[in-house]
């Protein structure tokens, strides 16, 4: 397999055991995020996607093969420093990530430690509250926001250090479904923007917009290729382990019976439109 240049991070044959387990979280795992790019990462409970998330942060270092980050191989502690001012990563539970009691202080957090002028700190304070939509909230208590707001706020935090690479891991599932496809729409502007994307998530109409889609089942790879390839089955889907979403299956169900396209996409809009145009 060839790794595009402008790599934004490569896994190569990697492998992950938590010490003391005896049935590795990973196994000869092979793919590659490009800057620019938007990749998905599905697989069911315990398949091994928050390992890999990890894995691009340097939290943890493969026991197998390698994992490179803008070219820098994570397995070299030198590397650690770097790499982590490279990738932003937010984890499911916003509790842990939020480190002040008032909203752009939490944000202004990260900034401030890179020694950042005031004026950009400002900026970058601004423009990640407004990103997510919490610009009108930035005096407010952390601990008075929802579950879903500090979920915004933990991406607002990872937007101001400015990443070149940004992990989400179920980064949305305290979010209202309003919340949720507004965030999906903030990732595709930041994909345009030139970041590099790695999007966990169970939730399948979160994933029209990815350009790739990999699925793990028990730590290995067993599905690679664009979000329609994946719709496009709703056997494969069950196979692979996931749910299949209301919306999809409505969708399956209008192309059986000729009634929409089956190259419509899975969303409410496209649907909509195709049934009534
Ligand atoms: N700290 C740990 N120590 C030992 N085993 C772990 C640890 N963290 C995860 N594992 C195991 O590694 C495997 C992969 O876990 P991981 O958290 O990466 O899965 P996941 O796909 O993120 O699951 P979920 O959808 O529940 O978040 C699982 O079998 C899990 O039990
Ligand atoms: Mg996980």
């Amino acid at each position: 397999m060839s790794f595009a240049l402008g790599a934004a991070c490569s896994f190569r044959g990697v492998g992950y055991a938590y010490p003391g387990s005896s049935v590795p979280a990973l196994e000869d795992l092979t793919f590659s995020v490009g800057e620019g790019e938007w990749v998905a990462l599905l697989g069911a409970n315990g398949s091994g996607k928050s390992t890999v998330a990890r894995i691009c942060n340097a939290l943890l270092i493969p026991t197998q093969g390698d994992c490179s980050v803008f070219g820098l191989s994570t397995s070299d502690p030198a590397n650690a420093f770097a790499i982590r001012s490279m990738v932003g990563l937010v984890f499911q539970n916003p509790d842990n990530q939020i480190v002040a009691s008032v909203v752009e202080e939490d944000v202004a957090f990260g900034p401030e430690n890179l020694g950042l002028p005031p004026q950009e700190i400002e900026a970058r304070v601004r423009g990640a509250l407004e990103a997510v939509g919490l610009w009108d909230r930035r005096r407010s208590a952390t601990y008075a926001l929802s579950g879903g707001q500090k979920q915004r706020l933990a991406l607002a935090g990872a937007l101001a250090m400015n990443p070149r690479m940004l992990v989400l891991d179920e980064a949305t599932a305290m979010i209202d479904p309003l919340g949720r496809r507004k965030f999906v729409s903030l990732i595709g502007e930041l994909k345009r923007s030139g970041k590099a994307i790695l999007q966990i998530t169970h939730r399948l109409e979160e994933i029209v917009g990815a350009d790739r889609v990999l699925v793990l089942k028990g730590g290995r790879k067993v599905f690679e290729g664009t979000p329609r390839e994946l719709f496009s089955s709703r056997k494969e889907l069950g196979s692979l382990g996931l749910g299949v979403p209301p919306l999809v299956e409505l969708r399956q169900e209008l192309v059986e019976r000729g009634l929409v396209s089956p190259q419509v996409s899975p969303t409410v809009e496209a649907l909509a439109g195709e049934i009534c145009p």
